[in-house]
């Protein structure tokens, strides 16, 4: 699918309007195909496994139901919205349409909500602390954007649901299929159905301080790493028994920079992180141990290798050591598998060609190996 931006670049886009402002694109999609329908949304909004939500407003009355759905009918026609999560980890189609954006880094992905609204329906006027591309699907819908506004009062009409007061639009259109929305973090937004209508939001994620130390805090736990004590050897008779001097207080500053203080470590941590799924993966664990004889054997026979919807992967070539990063793990790679792990990590598809020139090396067999018994990669 090919984005039409006008006579914007991604360059340009991401001078001008990324994290800045929001964008309406209109037909930014040509001849724009739902790669889902909303019955099948409905239907993946039965799992249990699935994240979603019915937010309803009638009379002004709103409300916010949970999945796992057994039944729309209390619903009605009108004035709700379901919103399921993740919706790319399960559908091919919805996946594709984040392949238009990777003018950012994937790791920056995090993944495609879609939403089916009835006429009516939406979530209410509110800010989302990530930016967010909206693709309208089938229907049409009145999306209202405006501007940051410390003066906007916060609102929780529901206890699961926070809103925003009415706000000044610097955006108000109605969108069609294949018309493109860019909100960026903090922008109050308000979309209502018209008709029956789809919504694709390819969302990003932006960790926090916060998430992030306390991730590499855990990874420090789960590693074993940085376990001994403070030391203080050298320590003098203090006359201040009742204060934190500054020589502890430096000390103890040096004990917390030590862990910073370690870029292998750090981009280790950020490699595990960054490719962690936050939804259910539909990973596909071979029944049997497979060994790289039996996975040629399969390649020989047409089938192709792909990796599970929605995986996260990355290579990370400033380490001593390049690494691939998939689903929060690390496979340490040598430099005749940098080829085969930028293949996996692109995600192409790798069938019995591509295999052809990995064979005279075990460390590319064994990668490719782990990776399928991992159930991060599998045949279709
Ligand atoms: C949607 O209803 O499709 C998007 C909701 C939002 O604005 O975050
Ligand atoms: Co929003």
């Amino acid at each position: 699918m090919k984005i039409h931006l006008n006579d914007l670049t991604p360059e340009l886009f991401l001078e001008k309007y990324w994290q800045k402002q929001p964008l309406i694109i209109k037909a930014a999609f040509a001849d724009f195909v739902d790669p889902i329908e909303a019955d099948e949304l409905a239907g993946l909004a039965m799992e249990d496994f699935i994240e979603s939500r019915i937010v309803s407003n009638n009379n002004s009355q709103w409300d916010v139901k949970h999945g796992p759905f057994t039944d729309y009918s209390e619903f009605g026609e009108n004035n709700w919205t379901l919103l399921v999560q993740a919706v790319n980890n399960w559908f091919e189609g919805v996946d594709a349409l984040i392949t238009p954006f990777q003018f950012i880094p994937n790791w920056r992905i995090d993944d495609v909500m879609v939403s089916f609204s009835t006429p009516g329906g939406g979530v209410g006027p509110h800010l989302d602390q990530y930016d967010v591309f909206i693709i309208q699907g089938q229907g049409k819908r009145h999306w209202r954007v405006g501007k940051p506004d410390q003066a906007l009062e916060q609102l929780l009409p529901h206890e699961d649901l926070k809103q925003v007061s009415d706000f000044q639009a610097i955006i108000d259109v109605i969108t069609e299929p294949g018309d493109l929305l860019y909100i960026p973090p903090n922008h109050p937004h308000d979309g209502i159905a018209i008709d029956n209508s789809l919504n694709y939001s390819i969302g990003f994620q932006a960790p926090n301080p916060q998430e992030l130390i306390s991730g590499f805090a855990d990874y420090l736990l789960d590693n074993q790493l940085f376990e001994q004590r403070f030391n203080d050897s050298a320590r003098r008779v203090t006359k201040k028994p009742h204060t934190l001097e500054s020589h502890d207080i430096a000390l103890l500053t040096e004990v917390m920079n030590s862990c910073f203080n370690q870029p292998e470590l750090l981009v280790d941590f950020l490699g595990k992180q960054l490719t962690q799924v936050h939804h259910t993966l539909n990973l596909l664990i071979p029944t049997q141990e497979l060994d790289f004889q039996t996975i040629e054997q399969i390649l020989a026979e047409g089938e192709v290798l792909s990796p599970v919807l929605g995986l996260k992967c990355l290579v990370v070539t400033d380490l001593s050591h390049p690494t691939l990063y998939a689903n929060g793990e690390s496979f340490e790679i040598s430099q005749h598998c940098l080829e085969l792990a930028n293949t996996l990590a692109q995600k192409v598809p790798i069938d019995y060609a591509i295999i052809e020139s990995y064979r005279q090396c075990l460390k590319c067999q064994q990668l490719l190996a782990k990776v399928i018994n991992k159930g991060l990669w599998t045949f279709e």
